[in-house]
This record gives C-alpha cells, sequence and structure tokens, in this order.
C-alpha cells in the first residue's frame, strides 16, 4: 500500500459503502475477477447501409438476411479474406418476431481458430445494415498458429487492472482503519493485506484479487515438453482466481502432483458431425466443481506504448467454482499470462395442453416491493399463455433434471408438479450453500396446488435469527418461485424468448437452446446481505442465489423483496440479449460490466413505479436503510441525485455497481420523459393472446392494423421495450454511448424515431449528450470523462 491519505475519507464516506456500519454478522466476501484488454479499434455504427452485391444490384427488401450479412462482412473484410482468415456465422443469430430485425452474430477465424474478442454484431432489416458493431483483428495474420504476440512486449492485464484498484482499496482500507479505531489515521498503514473486512460488499475488491504470482518459469517451461501445455496454464489461472490461499499454496508446493493428476480427454458428445471446435475437458483441477473446458483460440492484445493490437495465442477456460463460473483466456505459451477473463457471475447487492387446475400463492403480489410496502394476498398462477404455454408446475419427463437416468414407462410428455418445480425455475432452499440444488428441500402444496404457507418471523436473540428464517422457508422458496416466473413471463413479452436466449428447460420447438431454466436458491447458505446471478450461454443453467439480510432481527429475506430478485433475474437477461445467446462475455468488466448492474436497478425500479412519481432506493428493506444500497436513491431531483455521466471519474466508480448506479439513473430521467408524453401504464403486462396467437391492441399497444412491430402505447411500457430492444442492437462490450445510440435506433425502428428529441434530452440532461467524451479508458472502467448537456441542434429548436 501507498501513503493514505486522511483527505480521502469524506470522500469514502460519500460513495462508501451503505452497510458499512450495518453489517454485523459473518458477511462472506465473494472473488470476482473481470478484466480484459481495451478494444481500441471496436466500432459501433447506427447509420443504415444498403448492400450492394458483386454484380452491383442492391439489396432488395426481402432478401435473405443472412446473405445480406455475408456480402456486408466481405465487403468489410475485402482483401483481408484468406483460407487462413476468415469468419463464421454463429448459430444463435435470430431474426425477431415483433420488430422483424435480424440480429446476426459473426465470429472471426484465424488459422482455424476463433479470435475469442473478433466480434461482428449486424442488425439487419428489409435488406438494409441497421447498425454494426466490429472488434474483428485487422493487423497480419499470423503465418502459423503460436506465432503471436509472445514476442511483443504485450501488458499483463492482471498487473494494470490491479494498479486501478490500488486507489480504491487504499480508499476503503483508510475508512475501515479509522471506523475500528474511531479515529483517523495517518501516515502509512504498513503493507500487510487488505483484510477482506475491510472492503465491505465491493466484491471486486476482494484482498485477493491482486496476487499475480507467475508460476515460476522453471516449473512452468518443464511442463512446456509438449508445445501447448494446457494444464500448466489453468493452474496459472487458478492461483489467480481462488479465494483461498491454502489453494494456492498447496498448487505453488505440490505443482507436479497436480500437474499429473489433472486428466485431459477431449468432449465427443456430438452424435451429429459439427463445425464446431471440440472442447478438452480436464479433470481434477483444484478449487473447480466440475470439470474444466478448454480449447484453443485467440485474443487480440494491445501493444505496450502504441495503438497497435497483436493476437494472442490462448488457452480459454470455462471453469464452474464454487462462486464463480469463468470464461478465461491464458496465453498457450509460458509464462501463462491470464489476458482476459469474465466472471459469468454477477452479485447485487435478477397443441399445449392446458393445466387442469393452476395453483395459487400466498405471496406480496407482482409489483408490491418488499414487506414494508404491502401485505401478503393469494395470486393465482396467472401465467401468460405466450411465454408459458404449459403454466409454471409442467415440464417435459425428458428435460426434468431430477428423472436424469430413470426409466419411465409412460407415455405422457409432460409432467405435472405440486413444487416449485416447474420449466422456467427450480427454486429450493440451499441452506449449505453449494451447487448441488435437485435434492435440496422445496415446498409441495399437494394436489391443490395451493402455496399458502406461514410467514411470521418473530423477534429472537441474534443467535437465534437464523433459524427462525429457516422456519418460513416454504413461504421463501413460494414466493422466490412466483417472482422468478412473473418476470421470465413479462420478459417474454418484450421479445426476450427462446431464440434470444432466455432460460426454460423446454422451448416448445420455438428454437434456441433449452434445458437451462433458473436454479433459483432461497436463503443460501454462502453469504448474507447480497444475491448473485450466474449466466453461461443458452442451454446451460442461469443460477441465482439469494441470501438472508443480518440488518436487522428478525433477519431480512432478499427473496422477498422484489428488486433484488429483479435485478438478478437482468443480469440474465442483459447477458444473453447482449452479444447473441451464446456469448455470456460481452458485459465483462468497465462500462459494460457496469450496465449489467444498472439495467436490473432500472427494470426493477420501472416495475415498482406507479402513476404518482415517486424516488425510489434499491434494496431499502433488505439493508434495513432508507437510502438503500447504492450511493443515491433514483430521482429527477439533482440534490437527491447528482449523477451525470462525468461522475464516472470520481474516485469509488470502479466497481460495476457504482458505475451501473449512473447508468440506471440516466435511464430512470429517459423514462420520465417518455411518461410525460405518452402517459402510464398500470400493468406492464401485454393483453393475452388471441385463440389465433395474434396478439389484441387492448390499451396496451397502438392501433397496428394488424401490422408489426406492435409498439406500446405508454411511456413506461414503450421505454421498457426500447431498452430491451436496445441490447438487442447493441454491439458486445458496448459502453455508455453505444447502449444509448442503440436506445435511440430502436426507436427509429419501432416508432420511426418519433421519440427521437425526447430521448436524447433526457440523456443530455445527465450529460450524456452527442459530445459527452471519454478519453484515456482504462479496463476496469477509468478513464477522463465530458459531460455534454446540449441536445443535436434539430431538437434545440
Ligand atoms: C399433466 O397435466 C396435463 C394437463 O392437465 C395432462 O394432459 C397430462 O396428462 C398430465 N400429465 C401427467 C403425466 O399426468
Ligand atoms: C412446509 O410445508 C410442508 C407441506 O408442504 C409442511 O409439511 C412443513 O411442515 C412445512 N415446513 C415448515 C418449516 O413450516
Ligand atoms: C395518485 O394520486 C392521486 C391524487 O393524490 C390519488 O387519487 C391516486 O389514488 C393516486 N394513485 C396511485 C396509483 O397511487
Ligand atoms: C430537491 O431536493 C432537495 C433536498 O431534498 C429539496 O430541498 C428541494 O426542494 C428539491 N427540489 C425540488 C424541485 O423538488
Amino acid at each position: 500500500m501507498r501513503c493514505l491519505l486522511t483527505a480521502s475519507l469524506a470522500v469514502a464516506g460519500l460513495a462508501g459503502n451503505a452497510l458499512a456500519h450495518r453489517v454485523d454478522g459473518p458477511v462472506r466476501h465473494r472473488k470476482s475477477l473481470g478484466f480484459g484488454p481495451v478494444h481500441k479499434h471496436a466500432v459501433y455504427r447506427s447509420t443504415p447501409y444498403q448492400v450492394v452485391t458483386n454484380a452491383f444490384t442492391r439489396m432488395s427488401a426481402d432478401s435473405d438476411p443472412f446473405q445480406v450479412a455475408r456480402l456486408f462482412v466481405e465487403d468489410i473484410l475485402g482483401n483481408q479474406l484468406s483460407e487462413a482468415s476468415s469468419y463464421k456465422i454463429r448459430k444463435d443469430s435470430y431474426t425477431d418476431s415483433n420488430t422483424g430485425i435480424t440480429h446476426v452474430y459473426v465470429r472471426q477465424i484465424i488459422n482455424g481458430l476463433e479470435v475469442s474478442d473478433g466480434d461482428m454484431n449486424i442488425n439487419i432489416k428489409d435488406g438494409m445494415v441497421l447498425s454494426y458493431g466490429n472488434s474483428f483483428f485487422t493487423g497480419a495474420t499470423p503465418a502459423h498458429l503460436a506465432q503471436t504476440a509472445l514476442d511483443v512486449d504485450i501488458r499483463h492485464p492482471h498487473q494494470e487492472f490491479c494498479d486501478g484498484l490500488t486507489d480504491e482499496i487504499e480508499m476503503h482500507y483508510t475508512s475501515f482503519l479509522a471506523s475500528q479505531s474511531d479515529q483517523e489515521v495517518m501516515g502509512d498503514a504498513a503493507s500487510a493485506p487488505v483484510p477482506d473486512a475491510a472492503l465491505k460488499h465491493l466484491t471486486h475488491l476482494h484482498h485477493s484479487n491482486c496476487r499475480f504470482q507467475d508460476i515460476p518459469s522453471t516449473l512452468a517451461a518443464e511442463a512446456q515438453g509438449q508445445d501447448l501445455e494446457l494444464r500448466a496454464a489453468l493452474l496459472q489461472f487458478m492461483i489467480a482466481a481462488t479465494p483461498s490461499d491454502h489453494v494456492v499454496n498447496d498448487i505453488l508446493s505440490n505443482y507436479d502432483s497436480h500437474l499429473s493428476k489433472m486428466v485431459e480427454y477431449s468432449e465427443s458428445n456430438h452424435f451429429a458431425p459439427s463445425d464446431e471446435m471440440p472442447y478438452m475437458m480436464v479433470e481434477n483441477v483444484p478449487d473447480a466443481v466440475n470439470p474444466v473446458k478448454a480449447k484453443l483460440a485467440y485474443v487480440q492484445v494491445p501493444g505496450k506504448d502504441d495503438d497497435s493490437v497483436h493476437l494472442s495465442l490462448v488457452w480459454k477456460f470455462e471453469v464452474e467454482m464454487q462462486d464463480n463460473w469463468y470464461e478465461a483466456a491464458v496465453s498457450a505459451t509460458a509464462p501463462h499470462r491470464i489476458i482476459s477473463v469474465v466472471d459469468w457471475a454477477s452479485d447485487a447487492p435478477v397443441p399445449i395442453p392446458e393445466p387442469e387446475q393452476t395453483a395459487t400463492y400466498n405471496v406480496f403480489a407482482f409489483g408490491v416491493n418488499d414487506p414494508a410496502e404491502g401485505k401478503r394476498t393469494t395470486e393465482k398462477e396467472n401465467f401468460d399463455t405466450l411465454a408459458s404455454p404449459v403454466g409454471w408446475h409442467s415440464l417435459p419427463f425428458a428435460n426434468d433434471p431430477s428423472l436424469r437416468g430413470v426409466r419411465l414407462s409412460t407415455k405422457e410428455f409432460y409432467r405435472n408438479t405440486t413444487t416449485t418445480w416447474g420449466n422456467n425455475v427450480f427454486a429450493q432452499e440451499n441452506w449449505e450453500g453449494q451447487n448441488a440444488y435437485v435434492s435440496n428441500y422445496r415446498p409441495d402444496a399437494g394436489k391443490g396446488k395451493s402455496f399458502d404457507f406461514t410467514y411470521k418471523p418473530k423477534e429472537t436473540e441474534k443467535p437465534d435469527a437464523l433459524e427462525e428464517a429457516q422456519k418460513y422457508i416454504n413461504a421463501t422458496v413460494a414466493q422466490l418461485f412466483y417472482t422468478t416466473n412473473m418476470v421470465h413471463d413479462l420478459y417474454y413479452r418484450y421479445g426476450f424468448d427462446e431464440v434470444s436466449g432466455n432460460f426454460q428447460q423446454y422451448n416448445f420447438g420455438r428454437g434456441g437452446q433449452g434445458n437451462d431454466a433458473v436454479i433459483a436458491n432461497a436463503q443460501d447458505g454462502s453469504g448474507y446481505n447480497n444475491a448473485n446471478f450466474m449466466t453461461p450461454p443458452d442451454g446451460q443453467n442461469g443460477r441465482m442465489r439469494m441470501y438472508l439480510w443480518n440488518t436487522a432481527i428478525p433477519y431480512r429475506d432478499g427473496d422477498f423483496e422484489a428488486g433484488i430478485v429483479i435485478h438478478e433475474l437482468s443480469h440474465g437477461l442483459s447477458t444473453r440479449l447482449t452479444g447473441g445467446p451464446q456469448n455470456s462475455g460481452c458485459l465483462p468488466f468497465g462500462e459494460s460490466g457496469g450496465m449489467g448492474e444498472g439495467w436490473g436497478d432500472f427494470l426493477a425500479t420501472t416495475i415498482r413505479s406507479t402513476a404518482n412519481y415517486s424516488d425510489y432506493a434499491m434494496g431499502s428493506w433488505a439493508a434495513n436503510r432508507v437510502q438503500g444500497i447504492r450511493n443515491y436513491p433514483y430521482s429527477l431531483n439533482e440534490t437527491i441525485n447528482p449523477s451525470t455521466y462525468k461522475t464516472l471519474d470520481k474516485p469509488g466508480y470502479f466497481g460495476v455497481h457504482a458505475i451501473g448506479e449512473v447508468w440506471a439513473q440516466i435511464l430512470w430521467v429517459v423514462s420520465q420523459g417518455l411518461i410525460e408524453e405518452h402517459g402510464f401504464t398500470d400493468t406492464l403486462y401485454p393483453p393475452a393472446p388471441r385463440a389465433d396467437g395474434t396478439v389484441p391492441e387492448g390499451d396496451f399497444y397502438r392501433p397496428s392494423v394488424g401490422k408489426k412491430p406492435l409498439v406500446p402505447k405508454h411511456g413506461n411500457s414503450l421505454i421498457f421495450q426500447l431498452v430491451l430492444n436496445g441490447m438487442k442492437l447493441q454491439p458486445c462490450r458496448p459502453g455508455f454511448f453505444e447502449a444509448r445510440d442503440a436506445i435511440i435506433l430502436a426507436d427509429q425502428q419501432l416508432t420511426g424515431g418519433e421519440n427521437f428529441c425526447t430521448l436524447w434530452k433526457g440523456f443530455s440532461a445527465k450529460g450524456l449528450g452527442p459530445d459527452a467524451s471519454v478519453v484515456l479508458r482504462t479496463p476496469w472502467g477509468g478513464g477522463v470523462r465530458t459531460d455534454d448537456f446540449e441536445v443535436p441542434t434539430i431538437c434545440s429548436a
């Protein structure tokens, strides 16, 4: 640690942590790494472009969008295309059934390997390219596989990440020491490791985040016996990723034994031929809970002191750990540097038969944010017939993980349950805090499916508070199941459907990958005062962990605060919609990771808001703090919430939650402009479809005369739609500018741009006008920003 300044104390208080002086229980820290190269050459263009064929004819409005995409890509790549340098159109590309926009995802291929951050997303309608993002590598193709950036002096991204965190760590440590001794700390606070307690709930500041211990090169070189040693690279990553000092020491002192214990085999479960390069699987990896998936790829790394970009040959790993699910790129040859890492887990402080009988639940109804805002009522299983055609308590026998390996004698296709186990979500307790879920306890409401359970926590002595909370587990799990299904159905109706990567065990033959319902753990024993969501690519279950909050007695249960659940589920939404369903690495850190948090706050706040305007804070009830868990409540009043785009430059704004708070505040202001113009609807749920599947307009959509796209009539439903459509249009790894432009483009597509000036007015009010800028961007979200409060000239008349 460098010198600690008392001056930073005040800042820490302001930007600091909401729960600092509240939390007195054992709060466990989840370590989470997230960093990688900045792609200066990446572009996002949202000016429509007419693709012209080789024969110089324009592509017609009814052209195959994939053909348009191919011509477009080949036009952009031009003479770069060769046998060694090509591209593939990813299979998770799709056409949005409401807007008619085809979202095409393209991956760069060099020497037969994917360039894992060489992404294009191309949005196409009526033969036109509406917008596209492009981060393809444009340098010379390496002559052979390993002729890469290893000999170039590349930056050490992990080290750079840590340099950026140092200031913030110092700040929090200073205020921690002050709070410990109740007096200011002067001078240098020594170089001892910063204890987790000092870092509070800021998970990106875990004490071991900055452990970048290179495996001694003598060892790594030995392991290099073969040309590309996968296991040495993986151990290097595990040293950085594990939160446990014990595991680090064990790896370093028993290095050879770990290398020999780890077993590689190739994944060969493709029944049908596949053009995907198969994964290698690695077993017995220290601290991983499942075999690690590995494959060779390239990533782009910046040169040290210039704008050059180089390719580095890496092992790409997918590592599932107790509290993390990492996608990491580690250079394939020694020294095995970690080039980038994304944690798929995010914290908060997210002819079909009709069911004979629908379930009922004694819950806080959707829209009632928490127990302070209303009472529990009896709610019906009011499933949306488009989103959940078989209801919430049915799923095919074949897609039921509790029946894996069981021989069935039934001819029935769907299995009906009387528990919190269905096609969209598996909800259960997880007191042990482990990864198993199938056999965990969940309530069974019996034949009548009446989920009516007691929730009357008593005030106890502190040591008994946990046991008291566990007594109402039935009510908790039922609530979590209900809220998660309501969100599933709501997001579905705004376009988070099967092809765009939603979470369902069975996709009803409508495309996308199934077997990925949300695993929703109530009262998860792995921590207090938080929640998190892990989003692997489409086709693998999302996992949500909800915690108890020891901020009061009786303990408060995050499962009952809808805002927290919605925030978590929204991580799944934004991660799957940005950059395509099969790419979970598009909101990794910095501004994009921050927006991943911000969308959750914004959507949760929009869901709870009513016709009479009010400010809202996040997590007030669970945190037992009026101001909630963010720095400011969401508000139109600049005294109450002063955030603007430039706020991101402040100390304390490196973490994704602080960045997200600024984004959510900007969206909140933008949404109020639309509400002023178009009014407010009390329900965000569109009308039920008619028997033939068409959707009536009701008072929800504007009159459409059978035409698409359907346009929500009111301000709050319209912004909901624009935000989701924007997620589909924006590029992989967007910044605030790209996300803003994508929302404006979404309006252009949906309404012909009638809200152009209303939207700009909202963005500009918070500094995100057309001339806002950022320079010296860093991988963790730093940089120097300039606010622009002007609107485009066309709007200022
Ligand atoms: C599940 O419920 C549906 C709808 O009532 C019914 O058609 C089906 O037979 C049930 N499945 C089984 C296995 O009982
Ligand atoms: C939960 O509900 C079941 C019935 O599904 C009941 O038997 C059990 O006693 C309840 N558990 C608690 C802790 O109330
Ligand atoms: C909004 O405020 C008006 C007038 O104060 C009141 O009559 C109405 O019930 C309120 N509506 C809601 C949804 O709270
Ligand atoms: C904004 O909030 C401040 C502080 O609460 C208050 O004094 C002021 O009156 C508010 N302004 C408006 C326009 O409501």
